[in-house]
């Protein structure tokens, strides 16, 4: 069996391909760089991208499992990636989704084949964005200290891992948090705690929030929806659930864990 992940050298794909790879499975890992991709030994990277699914013939050929990782450029061309891969053989796929059941996530679900679709409401990872605050003035500025259940981009992908290998988890779309609620605030200390530095929060306009995600190369789209989203999140943000544990026998890792795992980053 081999499974081909998208999206693999990113947050959550790069762990699906490490997990799958420590479990014994064939792995083909699609990436746009292969030479910057940093995957374990072993495992097949090949050049290519989910967003031009009508250039995945020979990535898809022998494959019987999908992982799909939503990205920016993927909703015009989803229906055309599921239609490709069920055609090429492949009999199970999970997906990360893009934040809503957008055309992809649909495609999916009336594929005719066994899908899992995972629906992180916020990952742990975005933390990573404040690297550079933090090592200037030690000031986080954020919008909105609105409060956010958010999950371990590790247990994103053990789910993820989960639903491919092991059987009972067809036609389910799994909410995944974290085990606790914290605000960007709340986030912020547990970070000053943790590193043992000097790091305060403070509130950023909205409109300058826009500005600046726009600055990173984000659509004017992408990023109002983002900061929209902040501004007033969906209940389902804040509502601790125990998929994560239900799914993978293993408790969701906290936020103190992630800042450990990646307390030379900052
Ligand atoms: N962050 C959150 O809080 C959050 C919450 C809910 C849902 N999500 C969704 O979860 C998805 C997965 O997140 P992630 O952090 O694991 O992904 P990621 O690290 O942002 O991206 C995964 C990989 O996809 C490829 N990629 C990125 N942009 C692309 C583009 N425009 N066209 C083609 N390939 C592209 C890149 O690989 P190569 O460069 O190697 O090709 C990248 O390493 C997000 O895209 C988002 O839709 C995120």
């Amino acid at each position: 069996m081999t499974v081909l992940v998208t999206g693999a050298t990113g947050n959550t794909g790069r762990r699906v391909v490490a997990e799958l790879h420590r479990r014994g499975e064939r792995v083909r890992a699609l990436t746009r760089n292969p030479a910057g991709a940093r995957l374990p030994a072993g495992v097949e990277v090949v050049e290519g991208t989910h967003t031009a699914p009508e250039t995945l013939t020979e990535a898809l050929e022998g494959v019987t499992r999908l992982h799909i990782t939503a990205t920016a450029g993927l909703a015009d061309v989803g229906t055309e990636l599921v239609n490709r891969a069920v055609d090429a053989g492949v009999r199970r796929m999970t997906m990360v989704w893009g934040g809503y059941v957008g055309p992809t996530e649909q495609a999916m679900a009336e594929s005719g084949v066994e899908w899992t679709r995972l629906e992180p409401q916020e990952f742990m990872s975005n933390t990573l964005t404040w690297i550079d605050a933090i090592r200037s003035d030690g000031v986080v500025r954020e919008p909105y200290d609105f409060p956010s259940a958010l999950v371990h981009e590790a247990d994103i992908a053990a789910v993820a891992v989960t639903a491919l290998l092991e059987d009972g988890h067809s036609g389910q779309a799994y909410d995944l948090t974290g085990p606790e609620v914290l605000t960007p605030r709340q986030r912020v200390a547990v970070l000053a705690k943790t590193l043992g530095r000097d790091i305060t929060f403070a509130e950023l306009p909205h409109e300058a929030a826009i500005d600046r995600l726009m600055a990173t190369g984000v659509s004017r789209e992408d990023a109002e929806y983002v900061i929209g989203w902040y501004a007033d999140p969906p209940a389902e943000a804040s509502t601790v659930v125990g998929t994560v544990e239900k799914v993978t026998g293993r408790p969701a890792r906290t936020f103190a864990q992630w800042v450990t795992e990646h307390a030379d980053r900052f």
